[in-house]
């Protein structure tokens, strides 16, 4: 079993609210990823349920048993930072064996423990080299078998993926992914990186200033975010948010651009609201009866695809577009809506204000 709860924390650092008010309920062998900026409480989280941190309130349950009072030691969870160290001396062998030797397990234990995590994470031909033979990012192969040849309650993971380069850091998503799912641990993750959120996870819980904000699957969150800023965080490129108000079967932009108002909103009319566009949901190249005049402002080429940002009055909108759009600046343009995915939030709250379910 690992199941962790954590139940209303708080923790502040003199005058700074670290956690305020922080729940996770993280069920028995999922990956359960805390997705937040730098600051918002994401270290503190884990450190406060690994018993690491004083808590100024709230409690943590492990396998349901309140485990609030209990030393690190007894909560028997493992914890994986993003800068962990080996041991220069010792062979790759010898440095995945170290956690085991501490608990005096047998050489037979040890041997079966080093074998099953060295082919899991494919480094079975380097377990003879020290630290100084080995590359990055075979070190932190080095580095993650050692931590995960434990059988701890839960692993709790904080940004172990931050020092690899692109690649690797691409690489190791996948391999977590298959490691997480053949070992049937329970992995609390935290990052920053809304890629490795969406990739990975079973279950986001979105952090922001101590606060969760949403907790989802990854598409929930993408697809229905509770607020504009889960929207604004999720998504490369960012969401385009416009000002605009219900008008009858109208919405009316603050720039006087008009769109059917989308059947699904329960906003009222006058409500200043935020309308949310996503640049997979708008396009440059197909017509549409929902479209927005604008002009185009500057083109991102990026591979596989363009994104064309269009100004629509004031504001810019990132339109997804195929690599081959072309353009001027300066040119005019009909931007096409696809409504039925678009997003509403009051502009005041931020709240979500789309249909639920949808
Ligand atoms: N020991 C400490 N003393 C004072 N303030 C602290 C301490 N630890 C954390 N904080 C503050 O608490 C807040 C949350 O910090 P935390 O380290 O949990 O953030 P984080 O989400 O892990 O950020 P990052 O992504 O940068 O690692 C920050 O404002 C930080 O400055
Ligand atoms: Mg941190």
């Amino acid at each position: 079993m690992g199941t962790v709860a954590a139940h209303g924390l708080r923790k502040s650092f003199d005058k700074v609210q670290a956690l305020d008010g922080v729940t996770l309920d993280v069920p028995d062998g999922s990956f359960f990823v805390v997705l937040g900026p730098s600051g918002a409480g994401k270290t503190t989280t884990l450190r406060a349920i690994a018993g690491l941190e004083k808590l100024d309130a709230g409690s943590v349950h492990l396998d349901g048993r309140d485990a609030t009072g209990d030393t690190p030691a007894a909560r028997d969870l493992a914890m994986v930072f993003q800068n962990y160290a080996l041991y220069p001396r010792r062979t790759a062998y010898e440095n995945i064996a170290s956690p085991l030797r501490a608990r005096r397990c047998s050489s037979s234990e040890i041997a079966a423990a080093v074998d099953r995590m060295s082919s899991l994470l494919h480094i079975e031909r380097l377990l003879q080299r020290r630290p100084a033979q080995l590359s990055g990012g075979e070190m932190q192969r080095v580095a993650l078998a050692r931590a995960l040849v434990r059988s701890p309650r839960a692993f709790l993971m904080d940004e172990p993926l931050t020092n690899l380069d692109l690649k690797l850091r691409v690489e190791m998503r996948t391999e977590l992914t298959r490691i997480h799912r053949s070992l049937g641990a329970t992995f609390l993750y935290v990052t920053n990186d809304q890629v490795e959120a969406l990739s990975m996870a079973d279950q986001v819980a979105v952090l922001k200033e101590g606060k969760v904000q949403q907790v989802g699957t990854p598409t929930e969150v993408y697809e229905r975010p509770a607020n504009r800023w889960v929207a604004g965080f999720v998504g490369s490129p960012p969401i385009s948010l416009l000002a605009c108000r219900a008008e009858g079967d109208r919405l009316v932009g603050a720039e006087g651009w008009t769109l059917p108002r989308p059947r699904w909103t329960t906003a009222e009319d006058g409500r200043a609201l935020l309308l949310g566009l996503r640049a997979e949901d708008l396009s440059v190249e197909q017509r549409g009866d929902a479209a927005l005049p604008g002009e185009l402002y500057g083109l991102e080429p990026l591979g596989d695809r363009t994104v064309v940002d269009v100004r629509v009055g004031t504001e810019i909108l990132k339109v997804k577009a195929r690599p081959t759009v072309t353009g001027t600046q300066g040119e005019r343009l009909q931007v096409t809506v696809d409504l039925d995915r678009a997003h509403l939030f009051d502009a005041g709250t931020g709240l979500s204000l789309s249909r639920a379910g949808r």
